[in-house]
């Protein structure tokens, strides 16, 4: 594999200056674990609908990737690589065990996405960990920075899943490094999808990428079956922010967090409307409950699928080895003209 480092990627051993978004619902312990092996950092994701006991059951998932890893190959470095684990804000006040469990497993990395207070540094210091937040402006990348987390996200509006589209990516990285560059390590998200846009972050100074969408239909992600062929079949145009899914199945995201998924004829016909779905009558619940139900069993006819801008870049589905690779190998080959 081509090698590609920051100062930073270099002090844990990276490969290649890569960070595995912490996705809810398709980053688990297998993804995190293979995403890590091949050289970037892995993150176990949990969403808003995390819990202490689903986490656990990541962390098992990792330590038997590793576990098999091990007895395949004799030649491999003895030690499990370095993993993080990401969770939402509100998952804490909903299921205080989440922190434990994950500060238990002894993560590299725990990012708090959405965060209101940042109390959790502390406890996230204690045990030897990076603490990290995703921004959505230069004002937020300076409170983080001030309450002492190591790894800032600067998370522009392209990106896939929830977050504050306020500013795209390259703007709003230069206006971080601006900020609080020096103070703490600084990764670019948000279309971020190929070896060319990870050349052009690291060019512009940020110390790595922070990758959801493009390692998505690996067959390594928790990611449903019916997701696949929407993911691979979309372009990034037909991606939108929209709050429609949150409403329609109830569940407390703030409005400033939409989320940016593949439009299908549920996000045609609700897009416009989100207030109304959060109504009541009959036809409404029965709609939301064959909403969740469809939801719950991953069926993605009827629930749209969250993916970023750069999603018109997947074309097949392919191990993270062999997309992280061709990640470090572009990235080098576009740096290199300037050597
Ligand atoms: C399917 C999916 C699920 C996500 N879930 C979470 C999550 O649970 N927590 C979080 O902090 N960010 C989540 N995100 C956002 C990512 O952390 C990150 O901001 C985004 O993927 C970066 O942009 P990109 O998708 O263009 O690479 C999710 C993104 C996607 C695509």
């Amino acid at each position: 594999m081509t090698r590609l480092s920051t100062q930073w990627s270099a002090s844990l051993g990276l490969r290649v200056p890569i960070v595995a978004a912490p996705m809810g619902g398709v980053a688990g312990g297998r993804f995190a674990h293979a995403v890590s092996r091949a050289g970037a950092l892995g993150m176990i994701g949990m969403g808003s609908a995390g819990s202490a006991a689903k986490l656990a059951t990541q962390l098992a998932e990792f330590g038997a990737a590793d576990a098999a890893t091990d007895a395949s190959d004799a030649s491999d470095e003895a030690s499990a690589p370095p993993f993080g684990i990401g969770l939402v804000h509100w998952g804490l006040t909903r299921d205080p065990e989440l922190l434990d469990t994950a500060l238990a497993a002894r993560p590299h990395l725990v990012s708090i996405g959405f965060a209101e207070r940042f109390d959790w540094v502390e406890r996230v210091h204690a045990v030897g960990a990076l603490a990290a937040t995703q921004v959505y402006t230069p004002a937020e990348a300076v409170v983080a920075a001030d309450a002492g987390v190591d790894v800032v996200v600067a998370r522009g509006s392209e990106g896939g899943g929830h977050g504050d589209p306020r500013m795209g990516a390259l703007s709003l990285l230069d206006a971080v490094l601006d900020a609080i560059g020096g103070r703490a390590t600084v990764l670019a998200a948000g279309g971020v999808s190929s070896g060319r846009s990870l050349a052009a972050v690291l060019a512009a100074g940020a110390d790595g990428a922070w990758v959801g969408t493009a390692l998505m239909a690996s067959p390594e992600a928790l990611t449903p079956d019916s997701a696949r062929p929407v993911l691979l079949a979309a372009s990034g145009d037909d991606t939108v922010n929209t709050s429609a899914a949150d409403a329609a199945l109830g569940l407390p995201w703030p409005e400033r967090f939409p989320e940016r998924v593949v439009r299908n004829a549920f996000v045609e016909e609700w897009a416009a409307r989100v207030d109304e779905l959060r109504g009541s009558g009959d036809a409404l619940d029965g709609f939301r409950a064959e909403f969740t139900a469809a939801n719950s069993a991953g069926d993605h006819r009827l629930v749209p699928v969250d993916a970023g801008e750069g999603v018109g870049l997947l074309r097949s589905v392919r191990p993270v080895a062999e997309i992280l690779d061709e990640f470090g190998r572009d990235a080098v080959a576009l740096l290199r003209r300037w050597a």
